[in-house]
């Protein structure tokens, strides 16, 4: 696959990979090299990683446990002083080797170590290769306030190898498909109906709509990398979903992944749309449909609208005090700042659930 070249790094594609970090690493002359790992990808991608990587430097491992509850400036703080003890420089590299929480940590990290290494993202995940590795996002939650921290900065080089999908749950793999869905929506319904029609999605669909969903994403972001607008439409399903993810974060029983909030809020704000915008009732109940096959439909009990909604005070697409929603005109055009009444809202959990 031919490596896509954004405006200030570039990505590289399966057995691209390995040929393209040895020859940046030649050619930079890093002091030392760093790989942000978690417990998962400790055990299950860094062995292969290892094998591919040609280096006479000196390279260190460091390992964060898995999962958003770490995502955290505690976290932050354990891997900078490990840099430290261990001599980090300005000309170290670090290599940050996981799905979305290590490659936005590490990132994070990375930005801000004495005022910023250069790192490269590999992301393992099928989420994190569709949209938290790309783009310069990079930070840590907040309590359970999701990326209030964090800073804009491209990494220097990402690396999607598919093949790390083989170690993903299909829990996990349903949970990146939701970004890809979003692209589709938000920028492009071919591409869209091609993802909800492919009920039972194989490695080799996966490296062509993985490839497409890159490139939507890398064209949004190039026009406006700072989100002043038109980077805002990929918060599509984030307003309600962010919320959801962050309500039910410490729940016993209903932690839902990323994707999964999203998954849902995309739904919430399909509603919204047609009551808003105009947008199509028969395609938002398609869309409500072929969500729900894929991913099952979670109970949200009346009483935990009020604190999910008071959570979406904390949205960053906020400003001066109105909670903005990124809605769809039609499949393919969304429409940034806007504005839905609590009540909409409250209807559009009735259409959730009905
Ligand atoms: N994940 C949305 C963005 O990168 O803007």
């Amino acid at each position: 696959m031919t490596p896509i070249q954004t405006q200030d790094y570039s990505i590289q594609f399966n057995s691209d990979c390995s040929t393209a970090l040895n020859a940046y690493i030649k050619e930079q002359s890093f002091s030392n090299i760093f790989i942000l790992v978690d417990s998962n990808t400790y055990s299950h991608c860094l062995p292969k990683f290892l094998e591919q990587l040609e280096t006479s430097l000196t390279i260190e491992i460091i390992e964060i446990e898995a999962g958003e509850h770490h995502k955290n400036i505690e976290t932050c703080l354990g891997v900078w002083q490990t840099l430290s003890d261990l001599r980090a420089d300005r000309k170290s590299l670090m290599i940050n080797l996981g799905g979305g929480v290590v490659t936005d940590l590490g990132g994070f990290v990375a930005c801000t170590y004495q005022r910023g290494i250069k790192f490269i993202n590999i992301p393992t995940t099928l989420l994190s290769m569709v949209d938290a590795s790309i783009g310069g996002k990079n930070g840590v939650d907040l309590g359970s306030i999701k990326n209030q921290i964090g800073i804009i900065k491209t990494p220097n080089m990402v690396l999607i190898d598919t093949d790390y999908l083989n170690t993903l749950s299909s829990r996990e793999m349903r949970s990146g498909l939701a970004e890809m869905l979003k692209h589709g929506l938000i920028h492009n319904e071919l591409y869209y109906n091609k993802l909800s029609g492919l009920s039972n999605l194989t490695l080799e669909d996966l490296d062509q709509l993985i490839y497409d969903s890159v490139l939507i994403k890398k064209d949004i972001v190039e026009q406006d990398p700072t989100e002043q607008n038109l980077r805002k439409t990929l918060n599509f399903g984030h307003t309600l979903g962010h919320a959801i993810e962050s309500f039910y974060l410490n729940h016993e029983t209903k932690a839902l992944l990323h994707g999964e909030a999203i998954a849902i809020g995309m739904i919430l704000e399909t509603y919204l749309s047609t009551a808003l915008l105009g947008f199509p009732l028969e395609k938002a109940l398609k869309i409500k449909e072929n969500t729900i096959k894929v991913y099952g439909k979670v109970a949200i009990p009346k009483a935990d609208l009020a604190p999910i909604m008071d959570l979406m005070r904390f949205d960053k697409k906020n400003e001066k005090g109105t909670i903005n929603f990124v809605l769809l005109e039609t499949i393919g055009k969304a429409k940034t700042n806007c504005v839905a009444p609590n009540e909409l809202i409250i209807n559009s959990f009735d259409f959730y659930n009905e």
